[in-house]
């Protein structure tokens, strides 16, 4: 028996074709071959190019998955800005391991990088909230992310409040996360899905290059 909420997308189907990943083009380091890859996807103008999804897993070990966006990042280290009060915040509090995964449809390829995560220092965060536009100051201090409300005019009025004052201060529990990296896989997409895989392990201070079956 069918109902009305029921979906069949068997027929959805496209094919991936634009390119390939070889052994020989890989950077040895993850974190070059990283950005190379961001670095085309803003270069060819993927829409959220820098959207990644966040799964974290909380302490039952139930994952959960979100999209962040990554700020910045440098040797290894994956930068995203958050409420440490909301669901991940917890979820990170009780186990620091993460993985985040950017997928560029258009290149037909994705990202997976797992680590641990940590908090970043505050003032690097005040530096950054500072950096955003005032209604995005506004709303990060008007919410407590991911916890309950009546409805969205208790939020409206607390932003109402709010922007009578001259400086926004960075709320106490806002800030940035990173994720270490300890593991890398880049995916192309290949026709037939025979996609090239290759994730990269840190073995004893070494990054192996491994190619996965598709
Ligand atoms: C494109 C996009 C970008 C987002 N960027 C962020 C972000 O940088 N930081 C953030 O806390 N939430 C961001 N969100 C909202 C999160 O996906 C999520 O709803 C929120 O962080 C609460 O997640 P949690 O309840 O699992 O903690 C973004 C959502 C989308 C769709």
């Amino acid at each position: 028996m069918s109902h009305e909420s029921d979906g069949d997308q068997r027929d959805v189907r496209r094919k991936y074709a634009l390119n390939e990943l070889r052994r020989t083009q890989l950077r040895s380091n993850p974190a070059m071959q990283f950005k190379l890859w961001m670095d085309e996807s803003l270069a060819t103008g993927q829409l959220d190019a820098t959207a990644m999804s966040l799964a974290t897993v909380n302490a039952m070990g139930a994952p959960s998955v979100r999209i962040v966006l990554l700020k910045h990042y440098k040797a290894h280290k994956f930068v995203w800005y958050t409420d440490y009060r909301s669901q991940k915040g917890n979820e990170l509090a009780v186990n620091p391991q993460a993985s985040v995964l950017f997928y560029w449809r258009e290149l037909e390829r994705q990202i997976r990088i797992s680590g641990t995560v940590e908090k970043i220092a505050q003032h690097e965060s005040a530096a950054y909230f500072g950096s955003r536009p005032r209604d995005s100051q506004l709303s990060a201090a008007a919410s407590t992310q991911s916890h309950v409300i009546e409805s969205r005019d208790i939020l409206a009025e607390r932003v109402l409040q709010l922007q009578f004052s001259d400086d926004v201060v960075k709320p106490e529990d806002w800030g940035g996360y990173q994720l270490n990296a300890h593991e890398y896989e880049f995916w192309q997409g290949r026709v037939s899905r025979l996609h090239d895989r290759f994730r990269y392990r840190l073995v004893e201070g070494v990054w192996l290059v491994e190619r996965l079956q598709p």
